[in-house]
């Protein structure tokens, strides 16, 4: 493994060390940069002029009250000789253009291919984060909202663990609370309710089946409760009985949490996501801590009883008539709600598991809920400031604009939407497929379709609401996982061509415009999955590789491969498309989408 400096970080740094020699006092205090500035940063960037542009010298120039046409001529001459820079020039008001060599770009590549990381360094200091995602509700459908945090939640787990960081994961499913008394006082009146043969012949119709028994349960169990005051009682008491942790009542509650966890697996099937028991702690798990939390929100004041309830206030958050709203950790009937466990959770995490930072994939329509809890916790000392950050997420809409329902305006079940995104991109398969089983349409259906679900979703800066439109989404053209799928796919199919053929790099070669460009936008993969982890934003990932595709598909339309005129010019070509399918296949899997092999 080694890391492989990008061109820009290495041109990043020669123009640091040039300005700091052409103006030994650029860093210094007498040029004042803007409190978190870097005192001379070059402020380079990919133009299209020259492969870069560095325009830091304008900003220096004002604070130093230079000339900064000058100041750049300066720049220019104090450069150390080095092997990249082909030409720099002055332009503009003082912009500094700078071209590098074909054989820089080339060595850095094969540097990249040299390595199984591509030559991704990990993180200087990686620490241990816990996320919060996917966090279905135990007895109930997983609809789009689930689809979000889980697909967001999966990529941002991958693209920090691939950059070191320890990653825990937590899913915090609704597993606790009122509505389960009646399910399992129905369940104590009839037994037999969930039994069942097990004839299913995959995850996916296990779990549909499971969904179905308690679909059954519920369908069954509510006209009773909403018309039989006696059971409605009873079902009452069985509340009771479930908190005091009763253990006839515990055993048949996880009897339904099991029932569910089989639907949620057939769902995480279906979504070619992992997702493992283990990390299943809902919010039932936190239930032996909620007194305690109490008592110490309590006796350090950080909440108060205000009619009865236990309430944690704040100076910003008020209902519409000016009155405050308070973080309700404890109702006045003694019942905890949704709060208490998230506070929990924290303490859990960051005392427990050790956390340095705590992300919460969760609908930005819950951004007060979070703000409150992460405040509370802060306040009392179990979060440090800066610590927690939900990752919040947009709604998705139908294609009306509003938040995406059924005809009848019920809310659509993932499942639904999935088959109906494979079904599709079955359409799209046969299309193209010449030489394909039926069998490996169906495989490659669900490898488009559900690839095209997720790009949809991650493509977008996460915060924003986006419009569910199937047709826009399996689609050839445009920014799309089947484009860049089928990017890959053409691009395999030059390697089963090849015969002896095979990719070497070849530094004296001169590159093709289309080559120099593939070639940059390959050497930046390190550096933008830097970013996007940096930042919990796998669209930044997404926008770079369908950059890739794009550019591989300028390269594939000007520059033969196999019939290249010189073995040279093949083999080294040949080597492009072996590191731009390699770094489109890892960076793809960062994504949760797959690539396959042919299309
Ligand atoms: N179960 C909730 C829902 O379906 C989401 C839980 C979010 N996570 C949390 N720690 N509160 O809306």
């Amino acid at each position: 493994m080694a890391s492989v400096p990008s061109l820009a970080a290495t041109l990043d740094k020669r123009l640091t060390e040039a300005i700091t020699a052409a103006l030994p006092d650029a860093g210094s205090a007498q040029a004042a940069p803007a409190p978190g500035a870097d005192a001379v940063d070059p402020m380079l960037r990919r133009s299209d002029r020259a492969d870069f542009q560095a325009n830091g010298m304008l900003a220096l120039a004002k604070r130093l009250k230079a000339n900064p046409r000058e100041l750049a001529g300066e720049v220019v001459e104090s450069l150390p000789p080095n092997e990249e820079i082909e030409g720099v020039e002055v332009s503009g008001p003082g912009f500094l253009n700078i071209t590098v060599s074909d054989a820089a770009i080339l060595r850095n590549l094969a540097a990249r291919s040299d390595d199984d990381r591509l030559g991704v360094p990990y993180a200087d200091r990686p620490g241990t984060t816990v996320i919060d995602y996917s966090q279905p509700n135990v007895a109930k459908e997983m609809h789009v909202g689930h689809l979000r945090s889980t697909v967001i939640g999966d990529a941002v787990t991958q693209i920090l663990e691939h950059q070191g960081e320890k990653v825990i994961r937590r899913h915090h499913i609704g597993d606790w609370g009122t509505n389960f008394g009646m399910l399992i006082q129905y369940l104590i009146e009839h037994p037999h309710e969930l039994d069942h043969e097990s004839d299913a012949a995959n995850a996916h119709d296990e779990g549909e089946a499971a969904m179905a028994r308690l679909n059954r349960l519920y369908k069954d169990s509510r006209p009773l409760f909403d018309s039989d005051e006696e059971f409605k009682s009873r079902a009452r008491d069985r509340v009771v009985a479930l908190q005091s942790g009763d253990e006839e009542t515990l055993t048949l509650w996880r009897k339904i949490v099991d029932e569910s966890k089989t639907y949620f697996q057939g769902v995480y099937e279906d979504l070619d996501v992992e997702i493992h028991d283990e990390d299943i702690v809902g919010e039932s798990a936190y239930n032996d801590d909620l007194q305690q939390v109490v008592k110490d929100l309590e006796s350090s004041g950080v909440a108060v009883r205000s009619e009865g309830a236990l309430c944690v206030f704040f100076d910003d958050v008020k209902g519409p008539d000016g009155t405050p709203t308070p973080l309700i950790v404890q109702k006045s009937n003694g019942g905890f709600g949704y709060a208490a466990t998230d506070l929990a959770a924290i303490r859990d995490r960051v005392g427990t598991l050790k956390a340095d930072t705590l992300l919460y994939v969760v609908d930005a329509r819950q951004a007060l809920h979070f703000r409150m809890v992460f405040e509370t916790a802060q306040r009392a000392g179990w979060l440090p400031e800066g610590a927690a950050r939900q990752l919040a997420f947009g709604t998705v809409l139908g294609k009306d604009g509003k938040p995406f329902k059924t005809r009848e305006g019920e809310t659509v079940r993932l499942v639904d939407l999935l088959d109906e995104a494979k079904e599709r991109a079955a359409v799209v398969v046969r299309e193209k497929a010449q030489d394909l089983t039926d069998e490996e349409i169906n495989t490659r259906a669900a490898q488009v379709g559900i690839g095209a679900v997720k790009y949809a979703d991650l493509s977008n800066s996460m915060t924003r609401d986006y419009v569910f439109d199937l047709d826009r989404m399996v689609s050839l053209q445009g920014d799309t996982s089947v484009y860049l799928q089928y990017a890959y796919a053409r691009n395999r199919s030059i390697f089963r061509k090849a015969g002896d053929l095979k990719p070497a790099v070849h530094p004296t070669l001169s590159l093709a415009p289309q080559e120099r460009a593939l070639g940059l936008h390959l050497d930046e993969f390190a550096d933008t999955l830097a970013a996007a982890a940096e930042t919990y934003e796998p669209h930044k990932l997404a926008a770079y590789l369908y950059g890739l595709a794009t550019l591989y598909a300028g390269f594939f339309e000007n520059c033969p491969v196999l019939k290249a005129e010189t073995r040279e010019l093949a083999e080294n070509r040949l080597f492009l498309c072996d590191l731009t399918a390699r770094t489109l296949r890892q960076g793809m899997s960062l994504l949760g989408i797959r690539t396959p092999e042919r299309l």
